[in-house]
This record gives C-alpha cells, structure tokens and sequence, in this order.
C-alpha cells in the first residue's frame, strides 16, 4: 500500500526471455507476501495462463478472464476475480483467449493504458498486484509497464541472459519517455541459481558488477520443487512451507516489502 494514496503497489514480473522464472516469482512472492499479512492480487497477462494453472485453475474452463475486462464490453473487475487457496492472495485469471487482445487493442486510442484503466477499482483494495508478463517486449507487456510502479526482472542464473536486460532496458526508457514516466526498476532477482556451479558463481558475481545494489541479495535455487508445486496447483510456501525455496521466496518478499517502504 502507498502510504501517501493508499493505493497498491503495481509491480510487473517482466523479461522477454522466456523460461527465467517470471510466472513461479509471481506465485512465490505473491504467496510470501501474503503470509506477511498483505493483500495481494496477482494478475495473468500472458495468453499461456501459466499463472492461473499454476494456482490450480482450470483455464479452459474460465468463463470471464482478463481478456474481457481490456474489451470494450467489460465486465465488472469483481466477476473475473477469483480468489485463491491463498489467505489475502486473489487472481485474475487468463487463458489463450487473451492472445486476441493485441489484435484488438492495436487500433484504439489509449491501447497502452487498457490495463491501468481496468484495475483502476481495486486499486485500494490490494498493497500489492503483482502481473506475470508473457515472455514477448509485446503491446500486452507495454500495459503492464504503463501501469507499474515498478518492474522486478526475473533473470535465471545463464551466461546469455545478460544480454536481453539490455533490450528490456531500453523499452523501459520508452515508456517512462511516453506513458508512465514514474515507472522504476525496483531489482533483479537471480533465479535458478546453483552454488555448487562455478558458472552459476560467475554469473551472479557478474550481475552484481553490472547492476549493484539492484539486485536482491536473495537468490532462487534451481530444484524440481518448483515444477512440482505448480504441478499441484500451490505455491511453495504451502506445498512445501519448510522448503529452502519457500524461504528464499519469504527473504525476497522481506527485501521487495524493505525496498518500497511498507
Ligand atoms: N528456481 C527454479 N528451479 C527449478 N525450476 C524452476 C525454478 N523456477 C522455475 N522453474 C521451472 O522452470 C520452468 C519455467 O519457469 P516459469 O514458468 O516460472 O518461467 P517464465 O519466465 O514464467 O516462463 P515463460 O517465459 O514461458 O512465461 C517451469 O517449469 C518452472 O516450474
Ligand atoms: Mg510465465
């Protein structure tokens, strides 16, 4: 929660690379944050609905996504809402319906803002909404950035994933230039980290040189716990609450909570 507006902190879990751990850091963090005691809204914004599935939904069986609220004919915010096996934590939900939006949207005015505009009622109902961008710089990821406070980057722990932070940097000055010059990179979260790699070791300490202290101090292991959380339709914080990945989920909420001030 903004304690100057009290309204929630938006923050999108954005790289166009895919595969980094965007969509099991929005779970994690969203169910560390709410374990915390904060409202949280995780919002799916990518056609695969990765998110939703992973929270147990049955996507091809949703009546109303976030597909219809960026339509023209939206419904009320509170029928796409659903809420989650997570105490605080909601969600709205998207399946592959949501791949027409961009086609829709292209030739609106206000394209970039649809999203803005749609969560715009609940703003003061949440401390923090959390959106899982799809792994394109596309006109869908351009509306989360439009309406974020800020951006964490999920970055897996791989040589070459340094490079597309510089294509992600550059779309992020654009926006700020023309839709939302408030918009900052709150950190960078090192996931799939192995410490008993040396190349993992190399990569990290790399990331650190070229991004300081934006980069969170805790990192994300690499274990199959993930995967089979997901499978179980449950963050980890509740499939496997003693895990060494549910608390490194719970320090980075600590430090995401730490860094914006609430
Ligand atoms: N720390 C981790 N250790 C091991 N596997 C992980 C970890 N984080 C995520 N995974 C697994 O790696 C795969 C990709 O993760 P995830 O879906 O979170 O990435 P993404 O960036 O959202 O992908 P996409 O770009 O396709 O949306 C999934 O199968 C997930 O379960
Ligand atoms: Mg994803």
């Amino acid at each position: 929660m903004d304690v100057a507006t009290g309204q929630a902190q938006i923050v999108a879990l954005c790289n166009q690379k895919g595969g980094v751990g965007k969509t099991t850091s929005t779970i994690n963090l969203g169910a560390a944050l709410a374990e915390q005691g904060l409202r949280v809204l995780l919002v799916d914004l990518d056609p695969q609905g990765a998110l939703s599935a992973g929270l147990g939904v049955a996507v091809n069986e949703l009546e109303l996504t976030v597909y219809d609220l960026l339509g023209k004919s939206a419904p009320s915010i509170d029928d796409v809402l659903l809420r989650t096996g997570v105490e605080r934590m909601d969600l709205l939900p998207s399946n592959i319906d949501l791949s027409a939006t961009e086609i829709q949207l292209v030739n609106e005015v206000g394209r970039e803002q649809a999203l803005r505009r749609a969560l715009d009622p609940v703003r003061d109902r949440y401390d923090y909404i959390l959106i899982d961008c799809q792994p394109s710089l596309s006109l869908l990821t351009v509306n989360a950035l439009a309406c974020a406070d800020g951006v964490i980057i999920p970055m897996e722990c791989e040589f070459f994933s340094l490079r597309g932070l510089a294509l992600l940097n550059d779309t992020m000055e654009k926006v700020r230039d023309r839709l939302n010059p408030a918009l900052n990179l709150f950190g960078i979260v090192v996931t799939m980290y192995d410490r008993r790699l040396l190349h993992s070791r190399q990569v990290q300490a790399r990331v650190v040189e070229v991004f300081g202290d934006k980069v969170y101090d805790t990192m994300i292991s690499r274990t199959v716990r993930f995967p089979d959380a997901s499978i179980a339709g449950e963050p980890i914080t509740s499939w496997a609450p003693s895990s060494t990945g549910a608390d490194q989920y719970r320090a980075l909420a600590k430090e995401v909570i730490a860094r914006s001030g609430r």
